[in-house]
């Protein structure tokens, strides 16, 4: 029998890229995405939402899909007791995708969802005869305001979080390490688009003080010159993702990370404005918690101190160092054909538009 991956969150960036890299695979496994939508009519349409947003001409694959409606707030995920026993009869492996990544959620409503959503996740997973590994997808984050070196071993370490995400996120974590679950936590850090095309479905975090530069609004930035911008490319967090699923040898926690790569906040600053053609902006020193200059608010994550350690996620599938060189000109390049969201790409298109200029 064919293994079969119950999938939450694949309606999301990092959940499409997972869906478009298992159907790739010959022979693949079957997947059955858990998503919000109204009973099965529901459901479909958001399967059908999916595939157009990956693709122009789905490919013959696409019908090792299907969708079961599900909301990690919803007691038993809400979940019908046809789905929990078809559920039962297939899934080998689950990859807990979804979240909320809401850094402005009361820490009751993040809880509900990342930690209280996990637990449901992984009671339904006890319950599947032919489970084989879980996937748990947190953050790197999770290491909050900690300064200095954070290892995939680390969880506690007395950090202070920035907001209810990296909490809950950290929280949800601890109710994985309780489960006795056979399970793999991957750790992705700041997610942009893939490394080649640069495809993506989310145009924030990064993308925003990318954009206001872009159109000449960020002269100056609130920022620490020195901070760490860790971003990884959604290629690299599939590739991890696909290793914990199936790597016999995956175990513990594994950071999705730029690592060594990650840049500096002028190194960013530096690249975009070679790619923008801009001079580059003023970068000046955050001047405490109560610093809202533009630069802040547009990039939470500019006061960044910590670097991630990725040895264990390294010796499983060693990282492409190319990914990261020229990372920040191909999402820009990207983001611009798609003007920042507003006209997106499919994945199919995005890839066939570099394939094309090469
Ligand atoms: N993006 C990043 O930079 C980043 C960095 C580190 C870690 N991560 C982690 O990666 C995972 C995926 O993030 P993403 O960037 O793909 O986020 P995203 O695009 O916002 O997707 C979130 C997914 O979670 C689903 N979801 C949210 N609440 C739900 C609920 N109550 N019931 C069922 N599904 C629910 C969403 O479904 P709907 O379509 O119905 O809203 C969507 O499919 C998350 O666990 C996140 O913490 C992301």
């Amino acid at each position: 029998m064919n293994d079969t991956i119950l999938l939450t969150g694949g309606t999301g960036f990092v959940g499409m890229e997972l869906i478009a890299r298992l159907l790739e695979r010959e022979p693949g496994p079957d997947v059955v995405l858990a998503v919000r939508g109204e009973g099965q009519a529901g459901a479909d349409a958001r399967l059908r939402e999916v595939l157009r947003r990956l693709y122009d001409a789905p490919p013959a694959a696409a019908r090792r899909l299907r969708a079961v409606p599900a909301d990690l707030t919803a007691p038993e995920l809400g979940l019908s007791d046809a789905d929990r026993r078809d559920l039962a009869a297939c899934v080998t492996h689950v990859v807990h995708c979804a979240a909320t990544i809401s850094f402005t959620q009361s820490l009751a409503e993040a809880r509900e969802t990342n930690v209280e959503g996990t637990r449901r996740v992984l009671e339904l997973a006890r319950a599947l005869p032919r489970l084989q590994r879980v996937v748990h997808v947190s953050t790197a984050f999770v290491a909050g305001r900690t300064e200095g070196h954070f290892h995939e071993t680390d969880l506690d370490v007395g950090q202070r979080f920035r907001n209810t995400y990296e909490r809950t996120k950290a929280e949800a974590e601890h109710v994985v390490a309780g489960s006795g679950l056979p399970a793999v936590v991957v750790r992705p850090s700041i997610v942009v688009g893939e490394s080649d095309s640069g495809w993506t479905t989310a145009f924030n975090v990064v993308y925003w003080p990318l954009q206001a530069f872009a159109r000449g609004l960020l002269g100056e930035v609130s920022a620490d010159p020195d901070g760490v911008v860790d971003l990884v490319p959604v290629d690299r967090v599939a590739d991890l993702l696909l290793a914990a699923t199936f790597d016999p040898g995956a175990a513990g926690t594994l950071h999705a990370v730029a690592g060594e790569h990650a840049l500096r906040v002028r190194d960013l600053a530096a690249q975009a404005s070679a790619t923008l053609k801009r001079p580059p902006p003023d970068l000046r020193a955050p001047q405490g918690p109560g610093d809202d200059a533009i630069g802040s608010v547009l990039a939470p994550y500019f006061d960044v101190r910590v670097t991630f350690d990725d040895r264990r996620a390294a010796a499983l599938r060693p990282p492409a160092a190319e990914a990261f060189a020229g990372l920040v000109s191909t999402i820009v390049d990207y983001a611009q054909a798609a003007r920042w969201g507003k006209r997106p790409l499919t994945r199919q298109a995005a890839r066939a538009r570099i394939a094309a200029s090469r």
